[in-house]
């Protein structure tokens, strides 16, 4: 479902979403382009995969946003775990009643006919594909076009060199990774890391950000070069847990900003830099919001 391949087969569509999103934000002198852009786009995207109705995304964003920042939130964390749940287990119950060609049937058939996901599994599989899909795509694209528009050099190098997106993209996860500390690792014996011993059992956190601007692993760590390459970070981790929503998140990335840079070439940032604010929390890294200036449109959309 999540190959490389499969997803290739997606991008018509999320160009299509795209571009809609791109000409309803035309006329406006200013957005947030978090509001606007980077979270309808993977939400519309996640949902239409899942087969989850798109209508009630505020509750949605209010509880994931609350998830995702569990140790800056945690008087609140309970309450919306719970109430994401209940509205996963209403909207199961649905896809079971009237099952469609989505993602959410499919799992719902292997739950019901071959009994190889308990109700507890199916729920909390849908709960990690829908808050995994969107909440770390939404800091991509903040994050990056933050990246962009901070230094104009950056966006204008961009829009002289399309061919340069699919490495931007990469340096983008790699400078500002949406993820910023993975989840708990527990080692299962001793370890010893950098003079540090770790015993048994003790949990880890391990921080991707600091990982992808180590010096030894890549050369000027600190600069952004939008051509990096080699650029082997783990902004999307490593090993067994590595992200399953890579490739889509890679044809999201490239659709979005092919498009917001060739409709409104002229975009800035409406605020100083400095005043921008980041998220609580360890767990990931993304603004609160990215007012920005629209400028002149072009005529066409061309996330495709
Ligand atoms: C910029 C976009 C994304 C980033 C930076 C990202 C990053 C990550 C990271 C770091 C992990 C490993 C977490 C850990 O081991 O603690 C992960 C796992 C995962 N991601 Fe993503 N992700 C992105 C997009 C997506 C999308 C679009 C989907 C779904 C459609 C997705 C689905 C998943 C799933 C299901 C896992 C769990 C894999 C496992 O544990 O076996 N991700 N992602």
């Amino acid at each position: 479902m999540f190959t490389p391949r499969r997803v290739e087969g997606l991008r018509p569509r999320i160009a299509e979403i795209s571009d809609e999103l791109l000409d309803a934000m035309a006329g406006q002198e200013k957005v947030d382009l978090l509001d606007a852009f980077a979270f309808p786009l993977p939400m519309q995207v996640i949902c239409e995969l899942l087969g989850i109705p798109a209508g009630d995304r505020d509750d949605f964003r209010a509880w994931s946003s609350v998830i995702v920042a569990s140790e800056a939130r945690p008087g609140e964390f309970p309450g919306a775990v719970m109430s994401m749940v209940a509205y996963l287990r209403e909207i199961l119950a649905l896809r079971r009643a009237t099952p469609g060609d989505d993602l959410l049937s499919a799992l719902i058939e292997v739950r019901d006919s071959e009994d190889r996901l308990s109700e507890d599994e199916l729920t909390s599989m849908v709960f990690l594909l829908l808050i995994a899909g969107y909440e770390t795509m939404v800091n991509l694209l903040g994050n990056g076009t933050y990246l962009l528009l901070d230094q104009r050099e950056r966006w204008e190098q961009l829009r002289a060199e399309p061919a340069l997106l699919p490495t931007a993209i990469e340096e983008f996860l790699r400078f500002e990774s949406s993820v910023d500390t993975a989840t708990y690792r527990f080692p299962a014996e001793p370890v010893e890391i950098g003079g540090q011993e770790i015993p048994a059992y003790a949990p880890v956190m391990v921080s991707l950000l600091s990982a992808n601007r180590d010096e030894a692993r890549f050369p000027n760590a600190g600069s952004v070069q939008l051509d990096r390459s080699p650029n082997l970070h783990l902004a999307f981790a490593h090993g067994i847990h590595h992200c399953l929503g890579a490739p889509l998140a890679r044809i999201e990335a490239q659709v979005a900003f092919a498009g917001l840079i060739s409709r409104y070439p002229s975009l800035e940032l409406a605020v100083p830099a400095a005043d921008l604010a980041w998220t609580p929390g360890v767990r990931m890294r993304g603004l609160v919001a990215l007012p920005v200036t629209l400028g002149q449109a072009a005529q066409q959309s061309t996330s495709a």
